[in-house]
């Protein structure tokens, strides 16, 4: 063979790789509404940016016919890219090669890809479309999933690791994408379950759709393992872009500092009025994210799960940060077990990787129950407190309204290390609310009114004035515990001075193997 010839066998071995598992099964994932391997990867990639490594990996089992059956590449496609310019790994798992069921081989590439993203600090991108663990393999394939799992577990903490869910995921298979930082699950075309319909109906008798059991709306808004839900592929794969852009490409790095055009001294009047009057009624702290973030933008991660806390990652002058805020419009704010673990894993994503905490309070208390009891309300509520306390990077908390009892510790407080507490006017910190306190500790005295208005009456005074002593933010300011009460339109100027004289904050942890949080 001259090397003409030799050129030509590669072009045709790369296009043979292309083909993956031939053009039939090609039709036939399009047929699904469903993209291939390489054409999500061209869509979720800067134009021209791949390198493909692993192209001519075949697997090497020799059991059930298989020796036969061979395609390059394995059902896995993998390799490096840019998003934005910014360097990411990625794996692509296609079907269309024995459903994307993973091998030994198949394994390996991904271990490879991760192996390498640790070494120079890039994030991983995994596109999961897969029929689990190749049967005809055996051990080898759980093997591989575990080697995979391990590699997920060093580098959690250390690059940003994206899951895509474009198709099937079962069994074993779902801790991978567990073990990541972010979740991306399609409408209609993607499920996760640990164990499918056919076995859950013959252990528990329940039957199940595979959409019901463990489609994109459950996992978005019953089990939270969804962090974001997407229409279509191409909505998922924009969403990872924009995701990225508010990410280091590792634990050492500070996010990207976008250009802002947005006046940072720009007030907001309708913030002065957003809070009603009476102060059980709810209203929308999303508009109070709106207000005063850069242009107005954000992305929200597990919007339809336990709503009663908003997570979104915003910007302010150009600088990313996590905001955490209690959302009055639903349960009034509460914190419960879903609100608390939502949260947390927030809390600690971003201070993993040097994201400043803004937080915004307007919470009630924990919610009361024995369903939340029951639940461990104690563990889930203490998980979120740990998040807060152990966080080093810039936290910025505004009491907007409520912080009531152990949420008002809880949420970002100044004995957490929060660095700069602002309070709005308006704000009530307090042991509980009035209502409550006043039945605690007038109770003997209530008790001995007979007439029914007079005892309301005597409340409503008593409430009155318990609220004009303690539920006001200047007790708290007094202490020290507020650093100041501040005007609600000024907010986003007063956020990003206090982001901007936390820049160069030093904070640590005493040593230790690991923490023990309670799980
Ligand atoms: C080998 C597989 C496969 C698998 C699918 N295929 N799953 N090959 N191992 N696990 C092959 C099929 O034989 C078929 O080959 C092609 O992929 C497409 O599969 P279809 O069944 O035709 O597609 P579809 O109707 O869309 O159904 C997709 C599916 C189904 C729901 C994923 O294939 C399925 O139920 N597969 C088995 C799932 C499973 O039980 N996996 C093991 C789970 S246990 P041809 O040649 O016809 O195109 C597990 C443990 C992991 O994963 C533990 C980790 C710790």
């Amino acid at each position: 063979m001259n090397i003409q010839d030799k050129i030509k066998e590669l072009l045709d071995l790369r296009q043979q790789a292309k083909m993956g598992g031939g053009e039939k099964r090609i039709n036939a994932q399009h047929e699904k509404g469903k993209l291939t391997a390489r054409e999500r990867l061209e869509l979720l990639l800067d134009e021209g940016s791949f390198e493909e490594f692993d192209m001519f990996v075949s697997h090497r089992c020799i059991d059930f016919g298989l020796e036969k059956e061979t395609y390059l590449s394995d059902g896995v496609v993998t390799g490096y890219g840019t998003i934005d310019g910014r360097l990411v790994y990625v794996f692509s798992q296609d079907f269309t090669v024995f459903g994307g069921s993973l091998s030994e081989m198949f394994a390996a590439k991904i271990c490879k890809i991760m192996d390498k993203a640790m070494k120079v600090g890039a994030p991983v991108i995994g596109i999961n479309d897969s029929g689990g663990a190749r049967i005809q393999e055996g051990v080898k394939s759980l093997g591989g999933y575990a080697d995979i799992f391990q590699r997920n577990i060093m580098a959690s903490g250390v690059i940003p690791q994206i899951s895509a869910i474009f198709g099937p995921c079962a069994g074993g298979a779902v801790y991978s994408p567990a073990l990541t930082d972010f979740n991306i699950m399609t409408k209609g075309t993607s499920y996760m379950f640990v164990t499918g319909p056919k076995v859950v109906k013959t252990v528990t008798g329940e039957t199940v759709t595979s959409e019901e059991l463990g489609g994109a709306s459950i996992h978005s808004t019953k089990s939270g393992v969804a962090h974001f839900v997407a229409e279509t592929e191409e909505e998922g794969i924009l969403l990872i872009r924009k995701l990225l852009s508010y990410l280091p490409q590792n634990n050492l790095e500070e996010a990207p500092l976008a250009p802002c055009f947005d006046p940072i001294d720009r007030f907001d009047d309708a913030l002065n009025e957003i809070i009603p009057e009476n102060t059980n009624k709810p209203y929308d702290v999303k508009d109070v994210i709106l207000s005063i973030v850069d242009n107005g933008e954000f992305l929200e991660v597990q919007r339809d799960f336990a709503p009663n806390i908003v997570t979104c990652f915003a910007r302010f002058n150009g600088m990313s940060v996590g905001i955490v805020a209690n959302q009055p419009k639903y349960l009034a704010g509460v914190l419960d077990i879903n609100a608390s673990r939502k949260a947390a894993r927030f809390v600690r994503f971003c201070d993993a990787f040097n994201i400043p905490l803004v937080t915004l309070v307007d919470v009630p208390g924990f919610l009361p129950g024995t369903a939340q009891e029951y639940g461990g309300i104690i563990l889930h509520g203490a998980k979120l407190l740990y998040a807060y306390g152990e966080a080093t990077v810039p936290k910025v908390t505004i009491i907007l309204r409520k912080a009531y009892g152990g949420a008002y510790d809880v949420m970002s407080s100044k004995h957490l290390r929060g660095d700069i507490n602002y309070a709005w006017p308006g704000a009530e910190i307090a042991v509980m609310g009035p209502k409550g306190a006043i039945e605690v500790l007038l109770s003997r005295d209530l008790s001995s009114i007979e007439d029914e208005k007079a005892k309301i009456a005597f409340l409503s005074k008593k409430e009155e004035e318990y609220k004009e002593k303690f539920a006001n933010p200047y007790v708290a300011a007094k202490f020290g515990y507020i650093d100041d009460v501040i005007e609600p339109r000024n907010t986003r100027f007063r956020v990003i001075r206090a982001l901007q004289s936390l820049a160069t904050k030093k904070d640590v942890n005493p040593p230790k193997k690991h923490s023990n949080l309670p799980l």
